[in-house]
């Protein structure tokens, strides 16, 4: 298996995936959202025999009244047939590398604690971040120590394609 960033031809089939691991097109058209408005900062395939097997998503956001570099990981999906196979931990490794090999400070996301506990993602209310829609334990956060020294607290801000 392969990680590697998607190309121009993968556009329909990364499509395909989120369509078909959720329970409507919503995920889907997110990333179509973020691609077209430019923060999609960094799209990730995996990939087997020239065939996909999953996509990870990662997108700008914002720490409100900071410069702080933030990003937002998802959706992220693999089609069912590969599941539980290690695909999709492959492709949270390999967008966990990317944003520290870009200083990312802080990342977040929304989903299960259970799967995300293990690349470092930590409840991120508790902490004294703000996300628009949950105050649950689905959000979660990571930082980067060296570029992001003080613990972050405050409104994160998603791209507004989520606000479909
Ligand atoms: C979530 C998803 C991307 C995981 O991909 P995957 O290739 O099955 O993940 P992995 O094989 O790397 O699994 C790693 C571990 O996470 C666990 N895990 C997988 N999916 C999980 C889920 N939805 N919830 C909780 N734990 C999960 C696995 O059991 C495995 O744990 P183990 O090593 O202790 O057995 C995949 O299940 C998926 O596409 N789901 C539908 C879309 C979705 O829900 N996306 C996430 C939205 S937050």
């Amino acid at each position: 298996m392969n990680i590697r960033s998607e190309r121009v031809e993968d556009i329909d089939a990364i499509f395909a995936i989120h369509a078909s691991s959720f329970e409507s097109d919503e995920e889907a058209l997110i990333v179509d959202d973020l691609r077209a408005s430019g923060e999609l900062i960094c799209s990730l395939v995996a990939e087997r025999g020239g065939v996909l097997l999953g996509h990870v998503a990662v997108s700008k956001a914002s720490l409100v009244d900071t410069d702080l570099a933030v990003a937002a990981i998802g959706p992220i999906a693999v089609v069912k047939r590969c599941r539980r196979q290690g695909v999709g931990s492959a492709l949270m490794e390999a967008a966990i590398s990317w944003l520290d090999a870009h200083r990312f400070g802080l990342t977040v996301l929304l989903g299960d604690p259970t799967f995300y506990q293990r690349f470092g993602f930590n409840p991120a209310a508790p902490a004294g971040l703000r996300c628009p829609w949950t105050t649950t334990e689905a959000f979660q956060m990571r930082c980067l120590t060296e570029a992001c020294p003080d613990m972050p607290s405050g409104d994160v801000r998603w791209s507004t394609a989520f606000n479909r």
